[in-house]
């Protein structure tokens, strides 16, 4: 009899992986370099991967036109605006926002959120409520609450899902004076979980008078964001996670109706009507010009309509497809790994199945006598066998506190440490207290995922079975001991 791959295994129990098939015929035709170097690249939710034709065609577009800075009347400069133009039309009607959203470039997600955190009228008796895991890039955004005299809560999450904690949210939007601005701002996706957040949220908080700032970085590259089923006033994004090419280009989009609430803090070329000197006053531009400070990113802006077209023509539902079934069998088969004694080996951070939850999957590694296995060395390990994965806190600070249950007294002795605190003396501090963990490891999949680098992943992880040498505080670590690692899998 023959013997069944693990591949025609998984056909049969994910029939929908087969829809998907398109997109290996991409990723041969435009991801060769994956295959071609031997890399497994599991590391989408850190940046996406751009498919060759994407550069191929910009370069074009830069060979056969002139373009000139934008701020200006003449023919290089009118093209450029042409150009930019068709790339804002191009990114509201991806989102279906064209008749409700104005569209502001920046230079990634982060750019987008502290536009609206220096702009956004918090003031004494206002609210900014943030959920645990956020992105640093949006804690960041309660600085600018604290000095303007706004309170700032957190929204908990539940454990082991690291889900919304239902109830808590409800208290603390209830604590809103609907009459002062109060924004809640939260992440459609987790970066850490891959937890999917009710967007019905949106709606819900605006009924009990919140304006909401929706993080949508770590979704969009896998779902359909449809700006006229949902409308939060703010959505952030950075392109190169979406399509991997360019980098150095992010969005901000606003909804018409929240528009007047956001006040710039100053202005810059680029944003200004008028400006005068002598009389120190200004008029700031009207809509996106206002807030797009300085010189756009204007010959990378034209291959975000490139690879947004690339990104229909693939069908975002497939990527969504494809993605989920990789993740669903890629938990199912990191869950069942055991020691020889029985002892799991692997702990998932987050929903331990599909449900509600995107491509991005964090976890930690243990010894066959529960101990942790140290995450700096399973990825210099899983570099050895060409496999791009992500290891820390990934900016997302709550999530892994909360995950790990570290307390705020964990946190403090951290910070007592002083500037000097590094990440492997937080680690040993923390496995001082209590055995705890800081920071894990997390694999991610996008549009040029195939079954083979899931697997090899999968592979890889079992060939940690039993191993008790990379526990934190064992004696130093060389390639050679990595070898007899591999070696004895
Ligand atoms: C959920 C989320 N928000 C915001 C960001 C910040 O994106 P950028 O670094 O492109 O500004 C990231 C980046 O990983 C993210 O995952």
């Amino acid at each position: 009899m023959l013997a069944v791959t693990a591949f025609a295994r998984f056909l049969v129990d994910y029939p929908a992986y087969s829809a998907t098939r398109a997109l290996d015929e991409l990723r041969a035709s435009e991801f060769g370099r994956l295959d071609a170097q031997g890399q497994a690249y599991l590391d989408y939710t850190g940046g996406g991967l751009h498919a060759d034709a994407q550069v191929r065609e910009h370069a074009q577009l830069l060979g056969e036109h002139v373009f000139g800075n934008p701020h200006s009347a003449n023919p290089s400069s009118t093209d450029t605006t042409r150009l930019i133009e068709r790339a804002r039309a191009a990114v509201l009607a991806h989102f279906n926002g064209a008749d409700d959203y104005t569209a502001v470039f920046t230079l990634n997600a982060s750019g987008a959120l502290k536009l609206v955190g220096e702009s956004y009228p918090f003031a004494p008796g206002g609210r900014l409520l943030l959920t645990v895991d956020n992105h640093n890039s949006v804690n960041g955004i309660r600085e600018f609450a604290r000095t303007k005299g706004a309170a700032v809560d957190y929204a908990p999450l539940t454990t082991p899902d690291l889900r919304i904690d239902a109830s808590a949210m409800n208290a603390l939007l209830a604590r809103a004076d609907p009459t002062r601005a109060n924004l809640l701002a939260y992440p459609a996706q987790s970066n850490f979980s891959g937890v999917k957040h009710p967007l019905a949220l949106i709606d819900a908080a605006r009924d009990r008078g919140w304006d909401v700032l929706l993080d949508a970085a770590a979704f969009v590259p896998t779902n359909r964001l449809d700006l006229r089923a949902v409308t939060p006033d703010f959505v952030t994004i950075s392109f190169y996670k979406m399509f991997g090419y360019p980098t150095g280009v992010g969005c901000l989009l606003i909804r018409n109706a929240a528009l007047g609430r956001l006040r710039r803090p100053w202005f810059a070329g680029g944003t200004v009507n008028f400006a005068t000197v002598q009389a120190r006053m200004h008029v700031l531009s009207p809509r996106e010009a206002g807030f797009e400070d300085g010189t756009l990113n204007y010959l990378s802006i034209p291959a975000v309509e490139i690879g947004l077209r690339h990104l229909e023509r693939i069908g975002i539902d497939t990527i969504r497809q494809r993605t989920h079934c990789l993740t669903d069998w890629l938990l199912t088969g990191l869950l069942a790994l055991r020691h020889g004694n029985g002892r799991p080996l692997v702990r998932i951070y987050g929903p331990a199945t599909s449900t509600q939850r995107g491509a991005t999957v964090a976890m930690n590694f243990y010894d066959p006598q529960g101990h942790l296995l140290d995450y700096r060395r399973i990825e210099e390990l899983a570099g050895l066998e060409r496999i791009s994965l992500r290891t820390g806190c990934f900016c997302n600070p709550g999530a892994g506190e909360t995950a790990e249950g570290l307390t705020e007294d964990d946190m403090r002795a951290g910070l007592a440490e002083g500037a000097q605190i590094t990440l492997p003396r937080f680690l040993q501090l923390m496995q001082d207290r209590g055995g705890k963990s800081a920071g894990a490891l997390r694999v991610s999949f996008g549009l040029a995922s195939n079954f083979a680098d899931a697997e090899r992943f999968l592979r890889f992880a079992g060939g940690l079975r039993d191993q008790a040498t990379l526990t934190i505080g064992a004696a130093s670590f060389d390639i050679e001991s990595c070898r007899v690692i591999r070696d004895g899998s």
